[in-house]
């Protein structure tokens, strides 16, 4: 009687474990599809901000060729605008407005930017949003 409660024991513990390991790949593999984290986009967006060249032309809190990036995201907040959308080219530039600024970061717009993807530009953006907060 004892041994054969001893081997149903064991039994349950067996499947008890195989359960857990098969829940445990699908998890993994859930998390695997998921989307970027939050701060993994900030990283990512952080590092295509000097990889795309946009570092030379804005640092963070003070004005350089183009405007801060605290400037910037200080007039998009206030006026609920979109950067994609600027930098995609479907919209108009509303932090400096004079002909040649907007000149040579429109030369951008009409070249690498170009080349630079949707995942590329939203981690951009998220960075930048991100950068003002802190
Ligand atoms: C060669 C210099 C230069 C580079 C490189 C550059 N910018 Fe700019 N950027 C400017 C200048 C100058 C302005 C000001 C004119 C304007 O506001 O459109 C500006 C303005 C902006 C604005 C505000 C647009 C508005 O609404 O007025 C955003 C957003 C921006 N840049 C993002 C970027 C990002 C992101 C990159 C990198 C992918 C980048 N810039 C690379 C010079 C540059």
């Amino acid at each position: 009687m004892q041994k054969h409660t001893l081997l149903y024991l064991l039994v349950i513990f067996i499947s008890a474990s195989c359960n857990t390991e098969i829940d445990n790949t699908t998890e993994e593999r859930s998390i695997e599809r998921t989307e970027l984290s939050m701060d993994s986009k900030i990283f990512l967006g952080n590092r295509l901000f000097s990889e795309k060249t946009c570092i030379t032309c804005h640092s963070v809190d003070r004005k350089k060729v183009g405007p801060s990036v605290v400037d910037i995201m200080q007039i998009y907040t206030e006026k609920n605008a979109d950067i994609v959308s600027f930098l995609r080219g479907h919209s108009e530039p509303i932090v400096d407005t004079t002909p040649s600024e907007v000149a040579i970061m429109q030369a951008n717009i009409d070249g690498f930017l170009k080349e630079i993807t949707d995942e590329e530009l939203d981690a951009i953006a998220t960075y930048m949003m991100h950068v003002t907060k802190k």
